[in-house]
């Protein structure tokens, strides 16, 4: 990098503070996606939506995800947190959740005006919409990984991942606070946030919110017909609803013969934080009779919900 002359450096904005540091980022922890999301991983991320109207008008939206539950909104007239579940602000103090406010409040503001002030250079066109997430993922065996992820229309301009706490990951860490001494106050900030305030509150999320995100609710199933997919032809479709967490399995059987031609939609969210999938499956009207759809999952203690085509209930 070539040396800067004073005048030069305070011209230098925000915003090209915030994309060099992006990019030493990414320079700095190279390959370091290559962490496949397992399914016994936790993970808190912060998202924001930034839609750019036109020279004067921007949308931004912020919400708060502890994985795919949505736990904070943002309004963006006031600049205050939402917080969606009684246990959505961990153990964290409300001066601490008043600084956090304070941060996201100035980083959209400067955020939003310096893309606008540079729209030319980063040779943008209106309409655009810039996304962000970041957070942190807690895995099975305790380790835990932060991550920042920007999109533009929809492409990522950036993603990384980084461990902590790991000595490497400290020492990185380290060396590129180093290599941009200059801003160095952005660059412990962000740092800050991610390796430490999120790992700290992700933690005390699952404390407090321990009894909601750990309950267990039983699905509900029933079976319909579907659109006829052809002369001849029936859609048999099990519906099965309203049941937490996630994680189904659902398919239809013809005795203890699984049918493999079972499509699953995807799980829905129910308002009530609940989830929804229904699995259909294309046969000849002929050969429906002796189906059965059957459901497995947490809640119902090995007890599968097996539903007979052709039968009341
Ligand atoms: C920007 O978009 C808003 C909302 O669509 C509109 O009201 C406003 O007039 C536009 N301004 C310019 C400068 O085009
Ligand atoms: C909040 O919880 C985290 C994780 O369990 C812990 O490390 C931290 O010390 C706690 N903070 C307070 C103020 O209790």
């Amino acid at each position: 990098m070539r040396d800067q002359t004073p005048a030069e450096s305070q011209k230098f904005s925000v915003s090209g503070m915030l994309l060099l540091l992006l990019v030493l980022l990414a320079v700095l922890f190279p390959g370091g996606d290559n962490l496949e999301a397992s399914q016994s991983s936790t993970s808190f991320h912060v998202m924001q939506i930034s839609s750019f109207v036109n020279s004067t008008w921007t949308q931004n939206r912020g919400s708060g995800w502890l994985d795919d539950m949505q736990i904070h909104g943002w309004d963006s007239d006031t600049g205050t947190a939402i917080f969606l579940k009684p246990w959505a602000k961990g153990n964290f103090s409300s001066e601490t959740i008043l600084m956090l406010e304070e941060i996201f409040r100035v980083y959209f503001f400067v955020f939003t005006s310096e893309v606008q002030d540079h729209v030319n250079e980063f040779e943008l066109e209106y309409p655009f919409e810039i996304q962000g997430l970041a957070g942190c993922e807690l895995y099975a065996g305790g380790a835990i990984m932060s991550f920042l992820r920007g999109s533009l229309e929809g492409l990522d301009f950036l993603s990384l991942k980084t461990g902590w706490p790991s000595p490497e990951g400290e020492l990185r860490a380290q060396k590129f606070c180093t290599v941009i001494t200059k801003y160095k106050g952005i660059c412990e900030t962000v740092e800050k946030l991610l390796l430490e305030t999120c790992p700290q509150y992700l933690l005390s999320l699952l404390e407090a919110g321990k009894a909601d995100l750990q309950k267990q609710v039983k699905p509900e199933a029933w079976l319909s017909s579907g659109p006829s997919p052809g002369p001849g032809r029936l859609l048999l479709v099990c519906h099965v609803s309203g049941f937490y967490p996630k994680p189904v399995w659902v398919l239809w059987m013809r005795g203890e013969q699984e049918q493999e031609d079972t499509q699953q939609g995807d799980i829905l969210p129910n308002a009530d934080g609940t989830w929804y999938l229904r699995a259909t499956l294309d046969v000849a009207t002929g050969e429906a009779a002796g189906l059965a759809c059957r459901v497995k999952h947490s809640s119902l203690g090995g007890q599968d919900l097996i539903l007979y085509w052709g039968e009341k209930g």
